[in-house]
């Protein structure tokens, strides 16, 4: 019986240790009102997203939920309208799979909001597939898309500065690889249901946010307007719905165990996006709240500077 006992609190032991050394995360703090500030978070019906919008609406800021699904963001935009007490919190139509929903959002953005302080381009796809425009889901959704919407609201940013825009990248881009014949051909796409191929686009679409921001802190030099990528955390989300049942049956009991809720997992969002001082860390990749060093393609100029040229290519086709 005593064996039983020690076995069980050695076990209970392990857990709290792991959990709190390898997976809790970085809490942030921070009495920063947002009262005026207008904020953009895509993907914002549900994990990360929603739980970011959320701390920004309770700091009086108005709340654009960039949503592909109306009645998902929705039920999302009542629910954080009633947690935070601020009416200031609405549904606008994006899907960052078409080009053309891209372009209609920022028009529509453009036409009816008069600024824009923070623009949280949070949302991601691990699933196979071909986006509206024939490009890899992944690519499509987690760079492209965001790409042209940045892109398009960048002059209203500079005209609110200070402003910010925060892409949630991952520590996965140290394994991303971009094959740029591949995505000119449109090759690159995960036409079955391989978990490595679908997993290894993720890797590379997260590869092209770290890049992405990087060229677009060189380009916004000497403006209001600063960028910052992150790795948010192993977070327990929806993002594994698309994986197979058998895998997820393994995973699921591992990630409510150890990996962090989505408001946990919001915190370094919510420090490049509100932190002050961190304006000369423009360009740079954050996580656990913390500057972190990047994989060495991250670091790669001439690859920031290809695919950023290759993505102002394929957005204005
Ligand atoms: N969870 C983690 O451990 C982890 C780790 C590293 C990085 N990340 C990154 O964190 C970000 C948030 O992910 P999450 O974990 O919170 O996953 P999630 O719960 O699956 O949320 C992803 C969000 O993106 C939206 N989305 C997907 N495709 C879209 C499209 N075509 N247009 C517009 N919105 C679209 C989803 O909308 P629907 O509900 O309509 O599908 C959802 O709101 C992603 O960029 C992800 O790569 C997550």
């Amino acid at each position: 019986m005593s064996v039983l006992i020690c076995f069980i609190a050695v076990v209970v032991l392990c857990y709290v240790i792991v959990y709190y050394v390898v997976f809790r995360g970085m809490g942030f703090s921070s009495s920063v009102k947002l009262q005026g500030k207008t904020v953009i978070v895509t993907g914002s019906n549900n994990g990360i997203g929603k739980a970011t919008a959320l701390d920004l609406a309770k700091r009086g800021a108005r709340v654009i939920l960039a949503c592909r699904n109306m009645e998902k963001a929705e039920a999302a935009a009542f629910d954080i309208r009633g947690e935070s007490g601020n009416n200031q919190v609405v549904f606008m139509h994006l899907d960052l799979a078409s080009l053309k929903s891209v372009k209609t959002f920022a028009e529509t953005f453009l036409k009816s909001e008069p600024r824009l302080d923070i623009l949280v381009n949070n949302a991601g796809v691990l699933s196979p597939g071909r986006t509206d425009d024939d490009f890899g889901m992944a690519f499509g959704v987690n760079h492209l898309g965001h790409f042209l919407l940045t892109n398009l609201l960048l002059e209203r940013m500079q005209r609110s500065g200070p402003s910010r825009v925060v892409t949630v990248a991952s520590h996965l881009h140290c394994i991303g690889n971009i094959k740029f014949s591949l995505l000119t051909s449109k090759k690159d796409s995960v036409t079955g249901d391989y978990i490595w191929h679908n997993f290894q686009a993720y890797c590379n679409s997260k590869l092209c946010n770290m890049l992405f921001i990087r060229e677009l802190a060189n380009r916004l030099e000497g403006t209001c307007v600063t960028c910052y990528s992150l790795h948010p955390g192993v977070v327990y989300t929806e993002m594994g719905r698309n994986i197979n049942w058998w895998l997820q049956l393994f995973l699921i009991p591992f990630a409510k165990l150890f990996f962090m809720d989505p408001e946990r997992g919001s915190q370094t969002t919510l420090y490049c996006s509100l932190q002050e001082g961190i304006e000369p860390l423009s360009g740079r990749y954050f996580s656990n709240c913390a500057l972190q060093e990047v994989g060495s393609r991250a670091r790669d100029d001439t690859l920031a500077k290809k695919l950023w040229e290759l993505s102002e290519k394929f957005s204005s086709s």
